[in-house]
């Protein structure tokens, strides 16, 4: 019999060419084939045929009792026996089953006695047309341009193909209604110099005595909660919510002979440090630490950022470390921004270049 291996070229162990006749895995051929009792035995193949029709008689009987259920028994009436289930549902339920499972249970047995079980094998054949088919499309293909005039007709043809590469510019340019390019609106925040760090929600600004060694605390620009006593003038709708979004962050406090870098000098205060909390990677808000590693994980695909080493990104697809926050204390003894992040925050799949 032939094989679909005779024509590939074998390669033996050795790396070296084995004839294309040799096998490298010698066909093992069809099993013996095995008669069952119906195929030998008239007698047993009648009682077969009389049980695999009799499953099919029940189908029936099934299918009838249905359509009588469904006109006799009406919704609430009840079999004592089935509880709170109504009779009309259980008989409908029941019968349809049956007429279902009985029309399988024969088809299965049709298929396992009386229908043949001989094995078969057929040689795969080359998927690629053969040469007389592919000379007859060239042939026709050929007849078309012809019958087209297109080579005769250079002046339909190039505008038609101009007019079909043009059409591309439609769809190229409303390309520009996903939105104005966000990087410089992510390149400044509402952070200012002296600026007070308060707790998110709450709004209350943080000293340093306020957190313990492995604290975290999620935290806010102090200018989103205005009060006579700050004199922060109120945004609202939008705009605030852009500029909570923008201006999150954690802090965080460490034995200060852990912190290994900062983004800048002297940014860190008796080992608080603060970082953006929008994931460098598509924006989603970081969370998670580990304090006795610094880690911070985002919990969307896993980036996970060493706040003790200028909060690099230590494993995931987030390409940039956090944006820093340079902290400093003022007067009052309130953790206090020494500037605006010097970076723009959020996702870096574009160009990230802050404008000075
Ligand atoms: S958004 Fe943070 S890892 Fe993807």
């Amino acid at each position: 019999m032939s094989s679909p291996h005779d024509s590939v070229p074998a390669v033996s162990d050795h790396g070296g060419s084995v004839p294309a006749t040799q096998e490298p895995i010698p066909d093992p051929g069809l099993h013996k084939h095995t008669w069952r009792p119906t195929d030998v035995d008239d007698r047993l193949a009648k009682r077969a045929e009389r049980q695999i029709a009799a499953m099919f008689v029940l189908s029936m009987l099934c299918a009838v009792l249905f359509v009588v259920a469904y006109f006799t028994l009406e919704i609430g009436d009840s079999f004592d026996t089935v509880g709170y289930l109504g009779a009309s549902t259980v008989a409908l339920g029941l019968s349809l089953a049956g007429a279902l499972l009985f029309i399988g249970v024969g088809v299965i047995q049709w298929a396992r006695k009386l229908m043949s079980d001989v094995e078969i094998s057929e040689p795969r054949h080359p998927a690629k047309s053969s040469d007389a088919d592919r000379a007859a499309t060239l042939q026709s293909l050929d007849l078309g341009a012809k019958d087209s005039g297109i080579g005769r007709r250079p002046l339909i043809r190039n505008t038609m193909l101009g007019a079909v590469g043009l059409l591309g510019l439609p769809a190229l340019v409303v390309l520009r209604d996903l939105g104005p390019l966000p990087g410089d609106r992510l390149a400044r925040t509402i952070w200012q110099p002296g600026m007070r760090l308060v707790r998110d929600v709450l709004g209350t600004p943080v000293k340093p005595s306020d957190m313990e060694v492995g604290d975290l605390i999620n935290a806010a620009p102090e200018a989103l909660f205005p009060t006579e006593e700050n004199g922060y003038e109120e945004i609202e709708g939008v705009e605030l919510n852009v500029e909570k979004a923008k201006g999150a962050i954690i802090i965080v406090r460490m034995e200060p002979g852990d912190i290994v870098s900062t983004q800048g000098d002297n940014w860190s205060v008796d080992g608080i440090v603060s970082f953006s909390k929008i994931c460098t990677h598509v924006g989603c808000p970081i969370s998670l630490y580990e304090r006795t590693t610094h880690h911070v994980l985002c919990p969307c695909h896993q980036s996970t950022f060493d706040l003790a080493d200028s909060a690099k990104v230590v494993f995931g697809p987030a390409a940039r470390p956090l944006p820093q926050l340079p902290l400093a204390v003022n007067e009052d003894g309130y953790l206090i921004a020494q500037s605006d992040f010097t970076e723009p925050i959020g996702a870096s799949y574009w160009e990230r270049e802050k404008e000075s």
